[in-house]
């Protein structure tokens, strides 16, 4: 594991986007694995603001999203697949048939969908480079804790814990949807590098459990400290416990 340590937030983002679009310059046709969350926002802005300057070219990267909520259409504000095109795909050169979230809108409870997505995944031949965000109780995309790591893409149960985190962007409680569609934890550890951005002192404990505690699923993070080529890059207020 490879630990950066930002001063803030601004530090933070610029450090994430500078790794992924060493990336992108590396291999102009890799496959990037694409986190929702706030976290992630002001690495996509670094990105935009890359892509501006002349610097990065999306036109023949590939992207495969974490997660979803069931239910959501495409075009529902709190959708993940119009977070990422506001954050990201709208402001810069990538094919949108380039874009891949999963769909949150399956009616066999996500058998087939979880399938094919999984199956996607494989025919790109593996994600390149994965970027993350941390739940507040240890979740990576949405795998929640559980007594197991899930492997592959998997329709989960939201726990009562991502349910408040989440909602507050929602109007109502009762809006967020109890279930999501998710990469499973095989998935994100057959990644060729991990990528997570974490700030906030909300989060430093879970930082702590996470990244110098036990590997376990109870705290589903943890396992990205077997994964060979994992870097978590983290603000001085999300480190205040370790
Ligand atoms: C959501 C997403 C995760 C994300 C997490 C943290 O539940 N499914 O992929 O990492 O929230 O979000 P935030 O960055 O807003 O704290």
């Amino acid at each position: 594991m490879r630990l950066i340590r930002a001063k803030d937030y601004a530090e933070l983002s610029a450090r994430a986007a500078d790794i992924i679009a060493a990336q992108i310059i590396l291999k102009p046709d890799c496959v990037l694995g694409l986190a929702t969350g706030s976290s992630p926002v002001g690495t996509y802005q670094e990105l935009i603001r890359k892509y501006e300057a002349g610097a990065l070219d999306f036109s023949r990267v590939h992207t495969v999203n974490l997660d979803e909520y069931e239910g959501l259409d495409p075009k529902h504000e709190q959708s993940y697949a119009r977070f990422m095109r506001e954050n990201l795909f709208d402001h810069v050169n990538i094919p949108p048939e380039s874009t891949n979230v999963p769909s949150g809108l399956s009616t066999d409870a996500g058998a087939a969908e979880c399938a094919r997505y999984d199956a996607l995944i494989a025919s790109f031949g593996g994600i390149d480079l994965q970027l993350l965000g941390l739940g507040p109780n240890g979740h990576i995309g949405f795998n929640e804790p559980d007594d197991h790591f899930p492997l592959g893409t998997h329709r989960v149960a939201l726990t009562e814990s991502t349910i408040q985190a989440n909602k507050r962007f929602f109007e109502r409680e009762e809006d967020v949807p109890r279930f999501a569609y998710t990469m499973g934890v095989r998935d994100i550890m057959q990644a060729k590098r991990v990528l997570m951005v974490v700030n906030g002192e909300a989060k430093a404990e879970t930082v702590k459990k996470a990244f110098f505690g036990p590997v376990t699923p109870c705290v589903p993070a943890s396992i990205l400290q077997l994964h060979p080529d994992f870097t978590l890059v983290a603000d001085e207020a999300a480190l205040s416990r370790c």
